[in-house]
């Protein structure tokens, strides 16, 4: 029931292709010769016929091959079953009813059948193999052409990024220029001014003199906050002396407002390094160290910095608590922990690596290599 279903379900298609219609008309003409007596072949047909031993009824029988075979490639087996099914029964009454040797006639039509079924059926699965392999290709092709706007998408990312990192520190130095050149220098002079009028003997009450000199104190801290923002923003030694020197100030910064003991080692022959290059490293290793400070409870950390012929490596290592680290380390973005994936970023975006390293109980080791 099911495959006569099935079958069924292939034929209601089928009436609406053109190809089904010629395939009939075919069947129909080759049945019109086999039954009709009076038609007579073009000449040279009955000497082929019989060079390849075959009688005249023989030969139509092998013709009903045709339209079988034709059937398999367009419809697939179920066309060319059908199409031999109906081949068969336009052959059997001929071979049982009128043709004067029954048996061969029905050997021929058995045979007929046969073998127009199995080349159709090789000639099916072949197509399907080549329909099989036209898909792959198609979606290799596809797999390919997703794969490339990815990397374009990715290369504009990253071009957005650097650009976006470049302008960020130019504002940062900029701010932090004006905050040194005028808004401290101001409060240099007011902070002056203030004690020179609180230490003068200008005939000042007491009452007087003490509020002065609150005002100067009170000066005077605001003078290093600022002093600490610009510094924050960017470091001058940065700019005026290079990065060694920016490492030097970092690590006595945290070891002064932290207590951790922080030391710098520099092995190898300093390397000029090109201005982009320099602050990516300064602003990794101010990240580690705000790790550091933040979350490893250490009591000591080293910044590790060596010049050799390939490469510029920078390594930040504590004794602290360490943490277990993820599969990956942009993960740690999803949970909105920025550090170690900013990181990261920042090492790619001047053509370097980060490796982070950090196990429970045995400390965190964080190395930045940067080729020369
Ligand atoms: N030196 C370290 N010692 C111990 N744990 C660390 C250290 N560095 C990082 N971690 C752990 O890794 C996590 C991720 O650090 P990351 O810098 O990416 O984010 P964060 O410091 O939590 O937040 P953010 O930096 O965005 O303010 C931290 O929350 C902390 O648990
Ligand atoms: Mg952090």
């Amino acid at each position: 029931m099911a495959v006569a279903r099935y079958l069924s379900t292939g034929l209601t298609k089928s009436f609406r292709r053109p190809g089904f219609w010629f395939i009939l008309l075919i069947l129909a003409l080759i049945t019109l010769v086999h039954y009709s007596e009076i038609l007579s072949y073009p000449s040279f047909l009955p000497p082929l016929m019989s060079s390849l031993g075959l009688d005249r009824h023989a030969f139509e029988r092998v013709l009903f091959l045709a339209p079988m075979v034709w059937a398999g490639f367009l419809f697939g087996w179920r066309g060319a079953f059908i199409t031999s099914l109906a081949a068969l029964l336009s052959m059997l009454p001929r071979a049982l009813f009128i043709s004067l040797h029954p048996i061969d006639a029905l050997f021929e039509t058995a045979a007929v059948f046969i073998i127009g079924n199995v080349v159709a059926i090789s000639f099916a699965s072949l197509r399907k193999e080549r329909e099989y392999r036209t898909r792959l290709e198609i979606s290799r092709q596809e797999q390919q052409e997703i794969a490339e706007e990815l990397s374009v998408t990715q290369r504009n990312l990253r071009f957005y990024l650097q650009q976006a990192t470049r302008a960020q520190e130019e504002e940062r130095k900029r701010i932090s220029h004006e905050l040194h050149d005028d808004t401290i220098q101001a409060l240099v002079v007011l902070s002056r001014q203030l004690d020179s009028l609180a230490s003068g003997d200008k005939g000042l009450s007491e009452e007087n003199r003490l509020r002065l000199e609150e005002l100067w104190q009170q000066t005077d801290n605001i003078l290093k906050g600022v002093r600490r923002l610009s510094q924050d923003l960017r470091p001058a030694a940065l700019d005026r002396l290079g990065l060694l020197p920016a490492l030097e100030w970092l690590a006595s910064n945290v070891a002064e407002h932290s207590g951790i003991a922080t030391g710098v080692k520099v092995v190898g022959k300093e390397r000029r390094l090109s201005e982009e290059a320099a602050i990516a490293l300064f602003r990794i290793t101010q990240e580690a160290m705000r790790n550091v400070w933040r979350h490893s409870g250490a009591n000591s950390a080293e910044i590790t910095v060596e010049f050799d012929e390939s490469k510029t490596r920078i390594t930040i290592t504590d004794n602290g608590e360490g943490f277990d680290l993820p599969e990956d380390i942009s993960d740690l973005a999803k949970n909105g922990k920025l550090g170690l994936t900013g990181m990261q970023e920042r090492a790619q975006l001047v053509g370097g690596t980060l490796k982070v390293q950090s196990q429970p109980g045995k400390g965190t080791i964080i190395t930045v290599d940067l080729p020369s």
